[in-house]
């Protein structure tokens, strides 16, 4: 016998997909979400892209011959111009593992925003390809040396900060902020994360790992890298001290609602990211639904503009806003928020001045 409260959910979940449809039809995305590339230096425990249980995953899936070389990708980059996209996220795996990086960017720099998130291990000597970057994310889960072990790899720490100041002095205006992963390894040095990158004097960004969500592409394992994710006392615990930061005026990056989200342990919101984003689109062109978690098509063979008409992306589009799946990342959770009344003035001054400074 169905669960009446479960019949009603799920009849209420339709309505919201039906309407959803109905009223949102004419959306298309307008921000890119692109791992150039799963290869990676580090291989971090807790990371759900490149981590140690996912190399050979990637290895198979992924293989670096399956890449979209230079060419495709400034084609592809091209047609996002031509399509109106606004922002660009850069990722991997370690996207300064791509020589070509620089080049990439540079068909974009003069029309969208451009995010790139990098572990900094070759930043300094590398500098040259973040150049055309708004915005740079440098990896730090740590403070210190315990930065190290944390990414599983001696130097890393050093060789981060050499990187941020590397690009400081080299292309001061790509406006540089790290960004912690709060695990259990680290979810008690959060206060001290908040002092260290004010001493820095760049903003910093927290989001507790994420298992299912965008990343999710089929049999993507994640049961070990899993094991990272705190006890949801220490999260709530650790995001409360962010939250008081941010009141506080800290350059925080991530909305008031995102914070408390994460401090309540609520299980859902409303999700955008399915229509706005095209993503992740995977190294080899193909784009995971993130949703269906299964890939929707590949923007080698089809025009970005078809390839959002097609059934699959409007279904996964569509399903965003009564998603449950809670993926934790600020990102996605404020380009939801920000349809709502949830995101505020506030949050939105409060990311002006994070960036700006
Ligand atoms: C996937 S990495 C790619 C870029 C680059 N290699 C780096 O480490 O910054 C981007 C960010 O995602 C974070 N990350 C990795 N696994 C995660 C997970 N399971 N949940 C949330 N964030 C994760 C990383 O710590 C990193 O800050
Ligand atoms: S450096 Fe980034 S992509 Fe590589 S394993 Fe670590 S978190 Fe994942």
């Amino acid at each position: 016998m169905i669960d009446p409260r479960f019949a009603l959910k799920a009849a209420l979940g339709a309505l919201d997909v039906a309407r959803t449809m109905v009223l949102r039809k004419d959306d298309r995305p307008f921000i890119l979400n692109h791992l150039v590339t799963v290869r990676c230096n580090l291989a971090c425990p807790h990371c759900y892209v490149s981590g140690p249980e996912q190399v050979e995953f990637n290895k198979v899936r992924f293989p670096r011959k399956s890449e979209m070389n230079t060419e495709e990708m400034c084609a592809f980059y091209r047609q996002l111009v031509a399509a109106g996209f606004k922002i660009a996220i850069v990722l991997g795996g370690e996207p300064l593992l791509r020589d070509d990086l620089g080049r990439l960017l540079e068909v974009l720099r003069d029309h969208l925003y451009i995010t790139v998130f990098s572990n900094g291990y070759l930043l300094e000597e590398r500098v040259e390809l973040v150049q055309h970057a708004t915005n740079l994310f440098v990896s730090l889960d740590a403070p210190d040396e315990q930065h190290d072990v944390l990414r599983a790899r001696p130097g890393t720490f050093r060789r981060a900060l050499a990187g941020i100041e590397a690009v400081r002095s080299r292309h001061p205006k790509v406006k540089v902020a790290v960004n912690m992963t709060v695990t259990t390894a680290n979810v008690q040095r959060v206060p001290e994360m908040i002092a260290f990158a004010k001493r820095l004097g760049v903003p910093v960004a927290f989001q507790p790992p994420t298992y299912d969500g965008q990343f999710t592409l089929d049999d993507r394992p994640h049961q070990v890298s899993a094991q990272n994710v705190p006890g949801a006392a220490d999260v709530a615990e650790a995001f409360r001290a962010i939250r008081a930061a941010a009141d506080g005026g800290e350059r925080i990056i991530g909305s008031r609602a995102f914070f408390d989200l994460v401090i309540e342990n609520r299980p859902a919101y409303p999700c955008f990211y399915p229509s706005y984003v095209l993503g992740p689109v995977m190294p080899n062109g193909d784009v995971v639904g993130c949703i269906s978690g299964g890939v929707i098509g590949n923007v080698r063979t089809t025009p970005v503009p078809a390839l959002v008409k097609t059934v699959a992306w409007q279904a996964n589009a569509a399903a965003g806003p009564s998603c449950a799946k809670g993926c934790r990342d600020w990102g996605i959770h404020d380009l939801s928020a920000a349809r709502s009344r949830r995101f505020r003035l506030d949050d939105a001054k409060r990311y002006a001045a994070a960036f700006v400074g």
